[in-house]
């Protein structure tokens, strides 16, 4: 390790299908009203990729072609092309970073997805630090994705509202200047199971006629203990960030908290004392995307993040896993 290199990132971009679910088309679909929805959650619509034949990697592609074409980067300097989902191509093999990688031609990275729930991304960011801090590689390519419309029972009204279908991609280097990735902490409870899962379609419940006609592959969630959980490790994440980083909450600049529930991140905020100018919402207008809202949250305020900017990152998801982590921002 040397410490004088840390892992940043140099550039950041977006994809998100064109066609929009509103909450006035949901209220046609269940017994739900735009009033509750917006009070509850925050949000106002969300984006869902109806290309037919397509995974999370159609959305991966594009938003890492435009990341490629934005920084004029050759994909053959590419290192390692890592892939934070939940709903991968395939969901077993090969990774939808073979996928993406093949692409969008980076053909001398070796790639991998890591999967951590809502925090794939968070967790995956310190993965990519490592391998740069390490000197073994020096350009990394981070897809956030996820295509939750795969999961969500439309029929259910507790979970069909929340999510929506989003990719975002950051491209970290090794930096010198002490701008990147300074600290993170990440955590995780396999007490979530319950409140949290997919049942079939993996090795314990492999698919069947009976977990099709049972609705096992859907998502399933217990929406007030993971919002509990969800403020309070968030809390406990970025006040052990701060802490042990020597901040306090007026040296921060910005917040990217996962993107699940407005409320959950207000309420977090609150309980860290960070006023709501510093937090970056994206919820309104994507829902919950999953491994794609913290670097759609990114790409969307780019414009108003500074050279040297203190950004605390929260995430919360399915496991359970969660974390903080803080960068200082290097353009
Ligand atoms: O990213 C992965 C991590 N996931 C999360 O962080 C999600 C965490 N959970 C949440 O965000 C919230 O718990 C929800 C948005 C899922 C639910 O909000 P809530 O304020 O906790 O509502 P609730 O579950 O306590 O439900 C209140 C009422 C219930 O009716 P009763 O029992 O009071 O008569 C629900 O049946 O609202 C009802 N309800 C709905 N009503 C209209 C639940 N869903 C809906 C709906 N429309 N879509």
């Amino acid at each position: 390790m040397n410490p004088k290199i840390k892992a940043a990132i140099v550039g950041v971009e977006g994809y998100t299908p064109d066609f929009i679910l509103s909450n006035s088309d949901l209220e046609k679909m269940v017994d739900t009203s735009n009033e509750w929805i917006v009070t509850r959650t925050g949000i106002q619509e969300r984006r869902i990729l109806k290309e037919p034949g397509v995974g999370c990697s159609y959305m991966g592609i594009h938003a890492a072609a435009r990341l490629l074409e934005k920084t004029c980067i050759d994909p053959q300097s590419i290192d390692m092309v890592l892939v934070a989902t939940v709903t991968p191509d395939y969901v077993h093999y090969p990774g939808t970073s073979n996928i993406i990688s093949k692409a969008i031609g980076a053909v001398n990275a070796f790639a991998m997805d890591l999967q951590a729930g809502c925090s794939s991304f968070l967790f995956s960011m310190q993965t990519a630090a490592m391998y740069i801090e390490s000197g073994q590689y020096k350009r990394v390519l981070l897809v956030g994705v996820d295509k939750m419309s795969s999961l969500v029972d439309y029929t259910d009204r507790e979970t069909c509202i929340l999510f929506g279908d989003g990719a975002g991609v950051v491209l970290l280097e090794a930096n010198a200047e002490g701008n990147g990735i300074q600290d993170a902490y990440m955590r995780s409870d396999g007490e979530g199971v319950d409140y949290l899962h997919v049942p079939a379609g993996g090795s314990m419940l492999p698919a069947s006629v009976e977990t099709v006609t049972g609705k096992k592959h859907f998502m399933f969630q217990n929406g007030v203990p993971v919002y509990k959980f969800a403020v309070n490790k968030m809390v406990e994440a970025g006040a052990i960030i701060l802490e042990r980083n020597g901040l306090t909450v007026a040296d921060i600049d910005w917040v990217v908290s996962h993107q699940a529930n407005k409320r959950i991140i207000q309420a977090t905020a609150e309980r860290l004392q960070i006023p709501e100018e510093k937090l970056m919402f994206t919820i309104h207008k994507y829902g919950n995307t999953s491994n794609a809202s913290m670097p759609l949250s990114l790409f969307e305020y780019e414009s108003q993040l500074k050279k040297g900017d203190k950004i605390l990152f929260v995430s919360f998801g399915g496991g359970f896993a969660w974390g903080g982590l803080y960068m200082k921002w290097a353009y």
